[in-house]
């Protein structure tokens, strides 16, 4: 496979390895929940680098959709390359302290640079049949979509939906031009798995669409289906459908006009049929006004999308914000992947106005779906901007002239900031595994952002505490000897005893575990890989 080179990849490609979990702490004056809690819808204030990797012990594997909108590397959106990689370059692109603009000779490497590592842990939040989403434009798209071949796998790349974009009109000022105005961006979508088979795209028109008559002539020309209907033989191109199907639809429509044209339109006809028989008829007929034989296209409610989403609005103008995106594109996104699974997960690491979280709260309230969303924004603008966005469309906005808006789409959130590295870090800078009680107090910590209480641990049944959602459990020995011992099978399930019906769910570390999903389902169990670090020591 070709791969793509920039300054810097080899210092990036691991970097997400080495990064150190940091404490989400939580913000209950930001929230808006009276139980902050890493469960329920996040936002996130802090770099994405470090709140993706702090999300990986408790959310790794778990997200069904992720959308991101990053910088798309314009030259003057101000960013700045900020990623504390050990490397002379990346330390003196660091001290630089400058936005990348047109004159960086590094610009796409820094860009590059930068998305590496974020991807590689996006990739790691991705459920087995998950889907991202990234929104890019020309200045990127062509490094980003061979990044993500490499992350990804060429194999897992589906589409590169174009959407439009407002041009501005000054070319027509010009005779002569450098390029074509740019009138589109791109959304790159990848798999985690190439076997995953994504549902057909429906766009529901809103009302039915009314049947109609097109012409039956076709410019291709296939000599087999030209042949004479209604005392017509095409002497180039050819007949929309063969003989037999062509015939049967005259046939049709003759039938309808005969006994049934005085009682009913045609549409009418067609649907009664097809509600009473599910026969999809087919109609030809010839119009005299016209001169040729037309086919009866009929009613419908949906149009079936192609990678051309050129009827939805980009930008959105909810706030201020300059480089918004609509809800409306992003719940395509949602009801794409999303209509068949309303506890989805979805996550926006490049969250800006808080549009992702808006089109989930839109489609829960829609669908009275439980999706639930994570947002991580960097900018301070995350508590006011974001959070405000957020909090007006959960609670209302009674001068909206939306009425859903207005009444509010319901919901609540918890706000967490980034804090310091967990001192599990101290502890693997060390030259032994963690003990028990330290992982437990990390995992637990991590996983229901509650404060970790030791007197509650009961390392026999390997019990370290609970809160108002989940039991939690913690298989593990600090010795490598006892690895595969730890792993969760079905004995341990069972050792936790069947589930009452309105027992919590737990919330299960191990380092591996053999048992199916149904099975962990059968016993509330929620799995959760105890993170990889653990395991680098060689004792
Ligand atoms: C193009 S905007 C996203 C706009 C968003 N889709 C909307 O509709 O409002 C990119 C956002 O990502 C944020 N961002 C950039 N780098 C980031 C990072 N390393 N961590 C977290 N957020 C970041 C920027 O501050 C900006 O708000």
């Amino acid at each position: 496979m070709a791969t793509i080179q920039f300054k810097g990849k080899s210092y990036v490609q691991n970097h997400h390895l080495t990064l150190k979990y940091h404490h989400l702490v939580p913000n209950p004056d930001a929230s808006l929940t009276d139980k902050v809690s890493l469960q329920d819808n996040l936002i996130i204030h802090g770099d994405n680098l470090l709140a993706l990797k702090a999300l990986l012990p408790t959310y790794a594997g778990k997200v069904k959709c992720i959308y991101i909108d990053p910088p798309y590397n314009t030259g003057n959106e101000g960013w700045i390359y900020n990623d504390n990689v050990n490397s002379p370059m990346m330390q003196s692109w660091l001290k630089a302290n400058s936005p990348v603009d047109k004159e960086d000779l590094a610009r796409h490497d820094k860009w590059l640079c930068m998305m590496m590592p974020r991807l590689k842990l996006l990739r790691e939040l991705l459920r087995d049949d998950g889907v991202i989403f990234v929104s890019i434009d020309d200045n990127e798209v062509h490094h980003l979509r061979m990044l993500m071949d490499e992350i990804f796998g060429e194999e897992n790349y589906r589409n590169s939906i174009v959407v439009r974009r407002g041009t501005k009109n000054v070319q027509s000022q010009f005779e002569n031009i450098d390029a074509l105005a740019i009138g589109h961006e791109t959304i790159l979508i990848y798999t985690l798995n190439s076997q995953l088979r994504l549902p057909k795209l429906q766009h529901n028109l809103g009302e039915v669409e009314a049947g109609k008559w097109d012409t039956f002539w076709r410019g291709t020309d296939r000599r087999t289906m030209r042949f004479e209907l209604f005392g017509i033989e095409p002497e180039s191109g050819q007949w929309r459908w063969s003989k037999d199907r062509s015939f049967k639809a005259k046939k049709n429509y003759e039938h309808y006009l005969d006994n049934y044209s005085s009682e009913m339109s045609l549409d009418e006809y067609y649907v009664d049929i097809l509600t009473t028989t599910s026969q999809k008829l087919d109609f030809i007929k010839y119009d005299e006004e016209e001169g040729s034989v037309k086919y009866y296209v009929p009613p419908r409610s949906y149009r079936i999308m192609s990678d051309a989403w050129m009827d939805l609005r980009t930008r959105g103008d909810f706030t201020d914000f300059p480089t918004e995106k609509h809800p409306d594109m992003i719940r395509r996104v949602l009801i794409w992947t999303t209509a068949n699974d309303p506890e989805a997960i979805v996550l926006d690491s490049f969250a800006g106005s808080g549009v992702t979280a808006h089109a989930v709260l839109s489609l829960n309230q829609e669908d009275k779906g439980n999706r639930k969303f994570i947002l991580i924004e960097m900018e301070d603008y995350a508590e006011s901007l974001t959070m405000g966005r957020v909090r007006k469309v959960i609670k209302g906005i009674p001068e909206s002239k939306d009425k859903v808006l207005q009444k509010g789409l319901g919901g609540s959130f918890s706000f967490f900031d980034l804090g310091n590295p967990i001192e599990m870090q101290a502890i693997l800078d060390g030259d032994k595994l963690p003990d028990y009680e330290e992982l437990a107090r990390y995992v637990f910590y991590n996983a229901t952002g509650d404060e970790f209480d030791p007197a509650k641990v009961d390392e026999k049944r390997h019990y370290i505490g609970e809160n108002h959602e989940y039991e939690v459990y913690l298989f593990y020995q600090p010795s490598l000897d006892y690895l595969r011992s730890t792993a969760f099978d079905l004995d341990k399930a069972e050792n936790l005893g069947r589930p009452k019906p309105n027992s919590k769910k737990r919330l299960v570390f191990a380092p591996m575990k053999f048992l199916d999903s149904e099975t962990l389902e059968d016993y509330k169990i929620e799995y959760c890989q105890l993170p990889f670090e653990i395991y680098k020591f060689k004792e």
